[in-house]
């Protein structure tokens, strides 16, 4: 009979995150099973033996007592809170070297598209033991992205971005839901992460339908969308024009000033609020003469859009390079549905 009772161990944390659980469980479980059996001991013990016995008013407090079931408590609670910090730290900080995907939820499917190109819905491939970093958002309601087998779930917002991340230990097939009810077929929302072989995933890139790559079709967006006429890049800054707006290079992860006199993290929230809502946050020092492109892109056409811009005055111009991780710098809330 196949009754897991215990969802399988198949990423890095996926132990650190079972072993906090157990404790919580065994601390549980210990407490319950001393209050529950004190209060049996105690009804016995103190029972009224003689018709009429009236209890004792003396003074029974000792404070070594008091003192100690308060202490204990402190530092067991204390202990689990640094040894939750440090936990829930590692999981929101993505290794430098994780690789980027992109996911759109939308009812009711996930659509997963790699750096490379490779579309698919449904389904992620991906290979065992390379940090991966999912940047998710949705296009209507609120999803959530959950693997139980990595121990890894994050709602996903329409409006803005959230991530992420996870390194396989073991190759297989393991289960992809969505965790939040977000309409009739919510329960079909999911589907599988098949984990292959560096090789075999290689093999298996090969014969995915090869559009072009993220960046590819970022930069090629952003050029049809003349972007490029406003935000001088590269060469055109060199060749003496005046922009028109602020340059994106090195933009992603650095500190904005803006006209409201606030500064803020360009994160990727922050880019593709720039593209649908350019008022909303002006650059000091620029006017607020950008167009909307609200209803001119696709969720997935911004996602590449802000793939690239995220790779704009850095080295590598393959997003899986080493950029630097916005980690904290995206306000992410905690999920309402844990
Ligand atoms: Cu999407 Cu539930």
């Amino acid at each position: 009979m196949n009754f897991p009772l215990f969802p399988e161990a198949a990423s890095t944390i996926a132990g650190q995150v079972d072993a906090l659980t157990l404790a919580w469980l065994a601390i549980s479980a210990f407490f319950s099973v001393l209050i529950a059996g004190l209060i049996l001991v105690f009804f016995v013990h103190f029972r009224r033996r003689k018709a009429g016995e009236v209890g004792s008013t003396a003074d029974v407090r000792t404070l070594p007592l008091e003192l100690t079931w308060s202490v204990i408590p402190l530092i067991i609670a204390l202990t689990m809170f640094a040894w939750g910090v440090q936990v829930f730290f590692t999981a929101a900080r993505a290794p430098a070297d994780a690789v980027e995907y992109w996911v759109t939820g939308k009812q009711w499917m996930w659509k997963i598209q790699h750096p490379e190109g490779v579309r698919e819905i449904n389904t992620l491939h991906v290979p065992v033991g390379q940090p991966v970093r999912l940047t998710m958002t949705s296009e209507d309601t609120i999803h959530s992205f959950y693997i139980p087998a990595f121990r890894v779930k994050k709602d996903v917002l329409p409006g803005r971005y959230t991530s992420v991340w996870f390194t396989p230990t073991k190759t297989g097939t393991f289960h992809l839901f969505c965790a939040e009810y977000c309409g009739a077929e919510h329960s079909v929302m999911g589907g599988k992460v098949v984990v292959l072989e560096p090789e075999e995933y290689e093999r298996w890139l090969a014969t995915g339908d090869a559009g072009p790559t993220m960046l590819a079709s970022g930069e090629e967006l952003f050029s049809r969308l003349a972007c490029d006429t406003c935000h001088l890049q590269g060469d055109a800054e060199a060749g003496g024009r005046i922009p028109r707006a602020p340059s994106l290079d090195g933009i992603f992860g650095a500190e904005v000033m803006l006209a409201s006199g606030r500064s803020v993290v360009a994160d990727e929230t922050y880019i593709r609020e720039s593209i649908l809502n350019p008022q909303a946050k002006v650059v000091a020092g620029w006017q607020p003469v950008m167009p909307t492109f609200k209803g001119q892109v696709t969720e997935e056409q911004l996602n590449t859009l802000v793939a690239y811009i995220k790779t704009l005055g850095t080295a590598d111009a393959p997003s899986t390079g080493g950029e630097e991780v916005a980690d904290m710098a995206t306000a992410e809330e905690p999920s309402g549905n844990e």
